[in-house]
């Protein structure tokens, strides 16, 4: 049964390992099991609760501005020394995804950093790409959604806009189904997040070529 688990969580990381060096995105469906989603979405109650999470930013330090025409969401880092056991696991995924594609896809992967992530009803993100100019040491972005009985209609989709070498762009919507990961190449691929008429929640984060506490000096 255990084997069984395995093999099928490593045909997913061949899948994103596959599909990222072929197009620069992959999309893997039930990435998390839907207990796995229940209890992130719990962990993510609780920092609400607490009211830990704030108005995302764009840029960093010196640059950093908040914006809601442009980002709508609220975020809440996630600190892996003080990480609830749920947030492990999804870690320790991670993590696993991270060393699985560093063998495969030669990226030169060092670390990784995640946030909790909520867009009330009618905000979006804007046309944007996840490298800053004064820090390009995020090399693959990954989004988790954690939305349970999400329908089309409820919005939200992620659109991702693919270069084509003729200088053109494809669109390409996700929808942001409970555990649904999308990931993408951080420098190359613009995307924005589409407005939902629900509250929209999922785990975001980044692979970086940088150990994380290097990435803010
Ligand atoms: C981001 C982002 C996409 C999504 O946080 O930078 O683009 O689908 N998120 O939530
Ligand atoms: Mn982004």
């Amino acid at each position: 049964m255990i084997e069984e688990l395995e093999e099928k969580m490593l045909q997913k990381f061949e899948q994103i390992a596959d599909r990222l060096s072929d197009k620069g995105y992959a999309i893997v469906d039930n990435f998390l099991e839907p207990q796995e989603v229940r209890n992130l979405l719990n962990v993510l109650t609780h920092h609400q609760e607490q009211g830990t999470f704030k108005k995302a930013g764009i840029g960093t330090a010196d640059q950093f501005t908040v914006d809601r025409e442009v980002r709508g969401d609220y975020i809440r880092w996630i600190e892996p020394s003080e990480a609830l056991p749920p947030t492990q696991v999804f870690l320790d995924r991670m993590d696993e995804v991270m060393r699985y594609i560093n063998r495969t896809c030669f990226l030169g992967l060092k670390d990784y950093e995640f946030h909790f992530t909520m867009y009330p009803p009618g905000t979006v993100y804007q046309r944007h790409i996840d490298q800053f100019k004064e820090n390009d040491h995020r090399r693959l972005s990954f989004i988790c959604y954690l939305n349970e009985d999400w329908l089309p209609e409820h919005g939200g989709n992620l659109r991702l806009y693919l270069p084509q070498e003729d200088g053109s762009e494809e669109e390409v919507d996700i929808h942001p189904i409970a555990g649904r990961l999308a990931c993408f190449r951080a420098d190359m691929i613009p995307h924005e997040v589409l407005v939902a008429s629900r509250h929209r929640y999922s785990l975001t984060g980044w692979m970086l070529d940088q150990l994380n506490e290097l990435t803010f000096l």
